[in-house]
């Protein structure tokens, strides 16, 4: 029996090239890719793979690249922390699919020419033939694997066999939180070189913020190579040096690259008949005495964690996917991206040099099932150089892209030698960039931390800097799962108040639904389990900020307005200060659109172009605002940051006035003798009840297990004590107690008033027994469904809880029920709307009601009610609704983070008891009945 090579963390490859950086062919070398259409053969376990000579007989086809388990092949599975294998390191059993993948391909040989075989992206493991001989092997799963093949490849037709097994020991360290997806999955590529070519290039550049001079070292390897000549063209298109390669090259003033400025250069290098370039961007980065910069000036990194995934081709991503990603980045605030937990397709990072990401750089390293004690595979030396493999292959790939600004060694692999074994070795290699791990801070250049507090945040942030602090980092925070992304707002009071925070990186970009066609046609976005995978972490793998498709969410406006760039305060009648937070770029033609609203009503509009602010500056702007008419309703001067045509941030101030009262008219009702409401117009389909639950969020698992051991996650009883009726009916009085079967729960003293302007309703809620934290507390009653055209005045236009309205604003806005559903993959609670002054329910033919609050109070209008939604496993569940579920609440807890990470700020989750509010029920429309 030959050695099993895949269960052997000593051997990484056989015959792989030593890693190179990328380059782009400008002459003598081409590539050609390999992708397409291949034979392929499937087999669940290593016994039954497919043997030499591989005949294809009974063998079906299979997409280039692309994952086998989204091909029809094997099954996807979703797995957080445990093996999907057997745990028993290096071994993996013979339970482990093995594809065999075999094509042909045409080559016209060329005499001096020397031929490669690329393979961007394998995973886990795979062998290499070529024209019956054995090539050799390869693992990291993450980065490219090119093995030479001139002595193999023939004239005229070429006969591939690759054949990749899903697990190897490799897959100790690529315990990643993601779906265990196998197969080609990036690009594969037949190259062709002349007899001498430049192998690698290594450009450092850096940058004097002082004189504003570039300057770099290039180290080139070349082979066969003798003389070696090196130029670079600026921006514009003129050559700005040309000579020999050397240790130090001045390039006299450039223009400096950032993410907000990503200027690129080109630089060519060329031996004999081969020309390769590769962009560079001249930059310096600092992170001494605990501050990071970047060409001299503190940088905040405004990030977000971004794992390869599109929905229905998994890791095997593609260009348009890419572009959209970087584009939703740009339009969004975002500078900063964490490429967890691997380092991703090339591509991105071309993408990240061109338009201006900052990069984290991850290594392909996770060993979380080994956990972080003694059995972590950080200590154990024999695994040493798999992890140095791994970060070798990684810095030496992406080492010449200015967009990356840090190297993570890799995530939840505990600590160990191995890990300061690689941080000394990029040290060496490298030293213009900070190391990152989050897991053994000791050998990093930054204190990096996952999920914190704002408070333990705020007790790093105002620690006293020593010559040896270091920048503090969240690789992680704000986990993005379901309704989610409380108190964002306070993480970035701290970050920004404090100069050793650099900031962090959300959890994470997107949802990992994979796309499942269902038998009866439809579809739904597939999460674990949803295929069968036994080992599985359910619905953790969504958790993003936007959907599977990209499809924009709450979330992502959210982040937008709190990552803002632009400042602004209205200092008196309309003069304005805005402030350009940008770190390097002039506040270039930015114009500012304005309104004036009364009552949500714009009676005043205008648009000023700002003169350019440069970056870190404030200047001030006069807006023609008139003074307030007499008659005024509330009022609010709005400010909309407009860059690009797009609106990039906004500000609201308010300019004083009351909400006026609606004019709507008198409304039927009776209260009967349990208490309860009837009638208003033919409008109630469930009479008001006090309700304390909402479907809930994954971030409330916090309170989850209290709210259910108190009987709180099902309607409470109602037991009226008391209904008095005063002055023939105009007035009832009604009390009742709302209680679980443990006589916990809710008294409320309702008073129902017939008046002139409608039914007025008062409400005192007090506590009865001593609940836990509750989710919420108002009146929840439905409305027949004709009534789905909901108008309200208060924050809009989407949803917002009390620790998440940052993106929100106060407005006269409309939609109908369907569009207030914020959809997540688990159904969970949604679309409540804060500070509402008051908010309407009309059929199509305008009749309906209107309800003004006192005060302003939350609301809530959904399709569904909350036990249905708390049911339902995935969307699709959700059963078709005849009526409409409105809460109007007095207390609706925060959202904080706790799906992972901290539950809501304190402040967030009192409740002053006792809760009082008053609410008026008009009728409204053209006959002003329903
Ligand atoms: C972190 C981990 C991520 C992900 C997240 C939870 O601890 O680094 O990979 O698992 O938790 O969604
Ligand atoms: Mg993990």
């Amino acid at each position: 029996m030959p050695r099993r090579v895949w269960e052997d963390p000593q051997t990484l490859s056989q015959n792989k090239r030593s890693p190179a950086s990328s380059l782009t062919f400008v002459s003598g070398s081409s590539r050609t890719s390999l992708g397409g259409t291949w034979r392929f053969h499937f087999s669940p376990t290593v016994s039954g793979r497919a043997e030499p000579p591989f005949g294809t007989d009974g063998w079906t086809e299979i997409e280039v690249p692309s994952h086998w388990e989204l091909q029809g092949f094997g099954t996807p599975i979703y797995s957080n922390v445990v093996y999907p294998h057997p745990k028993d390191p290096p071994r993996i059993g013979d339970k482990n699919p093995v594809g065999t993948y075999r094509r042909t391909f045409a080559c016209d040989r060329k005499e001096a020419g020397r031929y490669f075989l690329r393979f961007d992206g394998v995973e886990s493991f795979f062998f290499l033939f070529l024209n019956g001989s054995e090539v050799g092997f390869s693992k990291d799963s993450k980065t490219p694997a090119e093995f030479e093949v001139t002595d193999l490849v023939r004239q005229g037709e070429n006969d591939l066999v690759v054949q990749v097994f899903k697990w190897c020991d490799g897959s100790y360290l690529e315990d990643q939180d993601f779906w265990r997806l196998a197969g080609i999955f990036r690009d594969v590529w037949l190259i062709e070189r002349p007899s001498a070519f430049v192998r690698d290039v290594f450009a450092q550049t850096d940058y004097d913020y002082i004189s504003g001079a570039g300057s770099l070292k290039i180290d080139v390897e070349t082979e066969g190579g003798e003389d070696v000549e090196a130029w670079i063209v600026g921006p514009n298109g003129d050559e700005i040096w040309r000579g020999a390669v050397s240790n130090r090259i001045d390039v006299g003033g450039v223009s400096p690259w950032t993410a907000e400025t990503p200027t690129l250069y080109d630089l060519f290098v060329r031996t004999g008949n081969d020309c390769v370039s590769t962009k560079i961007g001249f930059r310096k980065i600092e992170w001494k005495g605990g501050v990071f910069k970047i060409n001299g000036r503190p940088v905040k990194l405004r990030g977000v964690n971004r794992h390869e995934f599109d929905d229905h081709r998994g890791r095997a991503v593609t260009e348009a996917g890419m572009q959209r990603d970087i584009e939703l980045f740009k339009e969004n605030n975002i500078n900063c991206v964490r490429t967890s937990h691997y380092p991703n397709c090339e591509r991105w990072y071309e993408l990240c040099d061109e338009h201006g990401i900052y990069v984290v750089d991850e290594a392909n390293i996770e060993s979380h099932g080994m956990g972080y004690g003694d059995e972590s595979l950080g200590h154990d030396t024999d695994w040493q150089d798999a992890h140095l493999d791994r970060v070798r292959n990684m810095v030496e790939r992406d080492k010449n892209h200015p967009c990356v600004v840090m190297w993570s060694l890799g995530n939840e692999a505990g600590p160990g030698v191995n890990f300061k074994a690689c941080a000394d070795w990029i040290r060496a290699r490298d030293p213009s960039r900070p190391v990152h791990y989050e897991r053994y801070n000791e050998v990093a250049d930054v204190e990096s931390c996952m999920y914190p507090s704002v408070d333990r945040l705020l007790g790093e942030g105002v620690a006293p800097a020593t010559p040896h602090s270091k920048p503090f980092f969240m690789c992680e925070y704000a986990h993005a799962m379901g309704t989610a992304m409380g108190n964002l707002k306070e993480y970035w009071q701290v970050v920004e108040d404090h100069p050793r925070m650099m900031g962090g990186c959300i959890w994470e970009w997107v949802d990992h639904g994979l796309r499942q066609d269902l038998p009866d046609g439809s579809w739904r976005w597939a999460y674990g389990g949803d295929f069968g995978d036994e080992q599985n972490d359910g619905y953790f793998c969504c958790d993003g900020i936007v959907r599977p498709d990209r499809s924009i969410s709450t979330k992502l406006l959210e982040l937008k307005q709190v990552y803002r760039r632009v400042m602004s305060e209205h200092l008196a009648e309309g003069k304005v200060r805005v402030h350009n937070m940008h770190d390097f770029e002039p506040l270039q033609q930015c114009i500012i659109e304005w309104t004036v609203t009364d009552d949500g009503e714009v009676v005043q509009r205008g648009s000023e172009t700002m003169l350019a602010i440069e970056s870190g500056a404030s200047a001030d702007i006069l807006l023609p605002v008139d003074p307030a008419s007499t008659n005024a309703g509330e009022r609010f001067l709005n400010l909309s940051f407009v860059h690009d045509g797009q609106e990039r941030c906004f500000d609201q101030f308010p300019l004083g006035g009351k909400v006026r009262k609606t004019k709507a008219g008198q409304i039927q009702f009776s209260v009967d003798d349990d208490g309860l409401l009837a009638g208003i117009g033919g409008a109630l389909a469930a009479s008001p009840r006090v309700g304390i639950f909402r479907a809930l969020t994954d971030n409330d698992k916090w309170m989850a297990d209290a709210l259910r051991e108190a009987g709180l996650n099902w309607p409470l009883k109602r037991r009226a004590i008391k209904v008095k009726r005063i002055d023939d009916e105009r007035i009832v009085q009604v009390l009742v107690e709302n209680l679980t079967e443990s006589g916990i729960g809710v008294k409320e003293t309702t008073t129902y008033e017939d008046t002139d302007e409608g039914l007025k309703v008062t409400c005192v809620l007090e506590p009865i027994g001593d609940l836990p934290p509750i989710p919420r507390v108002g009146l929840d009653f439905e409305l027949v469904s004709d009534l789905a055209r909901v108008q309200w005045y208060g924050l809009g236009p989407h949803e917002s809880y009390p620790d998440r309205k940052s993106s929100v604003r106060f407005g006269l806005w409309a939609k109908s029920v369907d569009e207030l559903f914020e959809p997540q993959i688990a159904p969970q609670d949604c679309g409540n709307l804060e500070e509402v002054r008051w908010i309407s329910f009309c059929s199509p033919s305008g009749n309906g009601i209107r309800i003004d609050f006192e005060r302003p109070l939350s609301a809530k209008v959904l399709r569904y009610d909350a036990f249905q939604m708390h049911e339902a496993t995935h969307l699709h569940d959700l059963p078709q609704s005849d009526h409409i579920w409105v809460s109007i609440d007095a207390f609706v807890m925060g959202l904080g983070g706790g799906s992972c990470g901290p539950p809501p700020l304190e402040k967030y989750q009192q409740i002053d008891w006792p809760l009082n509010f008053t609410i008026t029920v008009a009728s409204v429309g053209k006959s002003a009945r329903i």
